[in-house]
C-alpha cells in the first residue's frame, strides 16, 4: 500500500480500516525525548492523535496530514517519522534573473510542502547585486543593472533590479512560519563583477568595467592585498548580518580565476607579508579572514568546495560540495568537517532533463563515494540549486525545478533504506495537480526519464554539441561518481 505523503515518512504501519480525518480535531501531546523535527502520527477510527517535541515536529505532522487528507478518507496508520538530514535546502540564483516576491514565495510555500528547512538565497554576482544597501548605495545604482544583450531580457534597455529591506524582511517572515530558515550568499572572491563594477577600487586594477551579461568565470575578482576590500567585505557582511538573522551565512568562495592577483602589487605584497606559498594560499587567507570576522559574530560559514583548494581553510567551515574532482570535501569530512551535497550531476535543476533524468536525481546516494564512517557524519544534508542564467520566467524555472526538487527534498528527509523511486513515481504524480493549483507548472510525466536517444538534447531540444565524457558516462551510470 502506497500512502500519498512525499517525502516518504520513515516508518508506516497499517493498523486495517479507514476514517475521514478531522484536521480540526487533533489531540496533541508533547515528548522530550523527541528529535526537534521528529513526529509520531496515529489515525485510527478515534481520531488523529499527534506527539512531537514542540512546534517544528508538530508542523512536520501538519505537513504529513495534509497530503493524506486531500485524499478523502485516510487509512489507519501509525507513523514515526525524522529526517534523513538535518540540513534540507535548495537554492533560488536571484543574481541572474530575478523572481518577483510572490514568485518567490510560491517556491518556499511548495518546498514547505516536501519539509525542505534551508531556503539558500543566491543574491550577488557578475551579473547583479540584488540586495538594498544603505551603506553602499552604488551596489543597487549601478550594479543592479545590467545592459540587455547576452542572455534573455532582449527588449529592455537595462535589466536589473534588487530586492528591498522590506521585501527581503518579509521573505524571510514568510519562511520563518515555514520552518524554513533563509541562507543569504554574498559570493567572493570571485563572482563579484556586481561589487567591482560598482566600486571599481574593489579589484586589483581599479579600472571601472561593466557587469557582465552572459554566464561565465570573470577574471576581476576582489584584490586581496587591499585593506579596504577587507573593510567593505565587513561592512556589507554587518548590513546582511542585521537583514538575515539565519545562523549560516554562505561567502562563495568557487570559481575565482587568480590572473589578476598574479599581476598585483598589493595581492604578491600580501603572499609575502602572511608567508603564504602560492595564490590558492591567498584566496584561503582570505576566506579565513572573512570567516573569523563572521564567527565573532556568532555565524557559522559555508562556502562552495573551491575554498578547500588553498589547503588551509578553518576547519569550522561547512563546504557545499558541487565539483570536486580532486575529492577535498570526502579528505575534510574524513578528517571531522561538515559538509553539504550539491552534486553538479544530479541535483542541479538548471541542466535538461536528458542529462540529469528524474531517476537519476532521486538515486543518487547523497553521500560521496570515500567518505569513511566519520565522513558519513559529517554530511550535514543535501541542497539542490537553480541557476538562471537560462531561466527567464517562472514557467522556466517551474519546468525544470519540478518534479526535480522534490526528489531532492524525499532524498533529505527519508533514509535511504526507506527511498523507492517506484513508489515516488507514483507519489508524484498525484502532486502535479497540486503544484499547477500553487501556480508551478511541473513538467510533463513524459519527460521526466527520458529514453537515451534523447538525452543529449539542450533544453530547447537542439541536439547538443559539446557534450562532455563526464556527462555522458552520469547519464550511462547514474548512480556511480563521477570523477
Ligand atoms: C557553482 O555552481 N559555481 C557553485
Ligand atoms: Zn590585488
Amino acid at each position: 500500500m502506497i500512502l500519498n505523503v512525499i517525502p516518504k515518512p520513515n516508518s508506516i504501519e497499517f493498523t486495517g480500516g479507514e476514517s475521514w480525518l478531522d484536521l480540526n480535531s487533533i489531540e496533541y501531546s508533547l515528548n522530550e525525548n523527541f528529535s526537534d523535527e521528529a513526529y509520531y502520527l496515529k489515525i485510527d477510527e478515534k481520531g488523529i492523535q499527534v506527539v512531537s517535541k514542540g512546534e517544528k515536529g508538530r508542523y512536520y505532522a501538519a505537513k504529513t496530514l495534509e497530503q493524506i487528507a486531500a485524499t478523502g478518507k485516510a487509512p489507519h496508520c501509525t507513523i514515526y517519522d525524522a529526517p534523513a538530514f538535518p540540513y534540507r535546502g535548495f537554492m533560488i540564483d536571484s543574481a541572474r534573473h530575478m523572481q518577483t516576491i510572490d514568485e518567490i514565495k510560491t517556491y518556499i510555500e511548495a518546498a514547505a510542502r516536501y519539509k525542505f528547512n534551508i531556503f539558500h538565497w543566491h543574491l550577488c554576482d557578475d551579473q547583479g547585486w540584488r540586495i538594498e544597501s544603505e551603506k553602499y548605495p552604488l551596489l543597487n545604482e549601478k550594479g543592479s543593472w545590467r545592459d540587455c544583450h547576452g542572455f534573455g531580457s532582449k527588449n529592455m534597455e537595462k535589466y536589473g533590479g534588487y530586492y528591498t529591506k522590506e521585501e527581503i524582511r518579509d521573505v524571510i517572515a514568510f519562511c520563518k512560519e515555514r520552518f524554513i530558515e533563509v541562507v543569504p550568499e554574498i559570493d567572493m572572491p570571485g563572482h563579484v563583477t556586481a561589487m567591482v563594477s560598482s566600486y571599481p577600487e574593489l579589484s586589483c586594477r581599479g579600472v571601472q568595467i561593466p557587469l557582465e551579461t552572459t554566464g561565465g568565470i570573470f577574471k576581476n575578482i576582489l584584490c586581496a592585498g587591499k585593506e579596504e576590500v577587507f573593510d567593505f567585505c565587513f561592512g556589507i557582511l554587518d548590513e546582511v548580518m542585521e537583514l538575515f538573522p539565519c545562523k549560516y551565512i554562505h561567502i562563495g568562495g568557487d570559481e575565482a580565476p587568480k590572473a589578476r592577483w598574479c599581476n598585483c602589487s598589493a595581492c604578491q605584497q600580501r603572499i609575502k607579508d602572511e608567508k603564504l606559498g602560492n595564490v590558492e594560499e591567498l584566496q584561503g587567507y582570505f576566506a579565513n579572514r572573512i570567516i573569523a570576522y563572521l564567527e565573532s559574530k556568532g555565524k557559522e560559514v559555508l562556502a562552495w568546495n573551491e575554498s578547500l583548494n588553498s589547503g588551509i581553510l578553518n576547519k569550522n567551515t561547512i563546504i557545499c560540495d558541487w565539483m570536486d574532482r580532486a575529492h577535498k570535501s570526502e579528505e575534510f569530512a574524513n578528517q571531522g568537517g561538515r559538509i553539504i551535497i550539491e552534486d553538479f550531476y544530479h541535483y542541479y535543476l538548471d541542466y535538461p532533463y536528458g542529462m540529469t533524468p528524474l531517476t537519476k536525481t532521486y538515486n543518487y546516494e547523497p553521500y560521496l563515494e570515500k567518505l569513511s564512517s566519520t565522513g558519513r557524519n559529517g554530511v550535514l544534508g543535501v541542497e539542490t540549486p537553480i541557476w538562471t542564467e537560462y531561466i527567464e520566467d517562472f514557467d522556466r524555472m517551474g519546468y525544470m525545478c519540478f518534479p526535480r526538487m522534490i526528489a531532492v527534498a524525499e532524498r533529505g528527509w527519508t533514509k535511504s533504506m526507506n527511498a523507492d523511486y517506484e513508489s515516488f513515481k507514483v507519489r508524484v504524480r498525484n502532486e502535479v495537480p497540486v503544484l499547477r493549483k500553487m501556480g508551478i507548472k511541473p513538467a510533463d510525466e513524459s519527460e521526466w526519464d527520458p529514453p537515451f536517444n534523447i538525452r543529449f538534447r539542450d533544453t530547447w531540444g537542439h541536439l547538443k554539441k559539446n557534450i562532455t565524457p563526464s556527462a555522458i558516462k552520469a547519464t550511462l551510470f547514474p548512480n556511480k561518481e563521477e570523477d
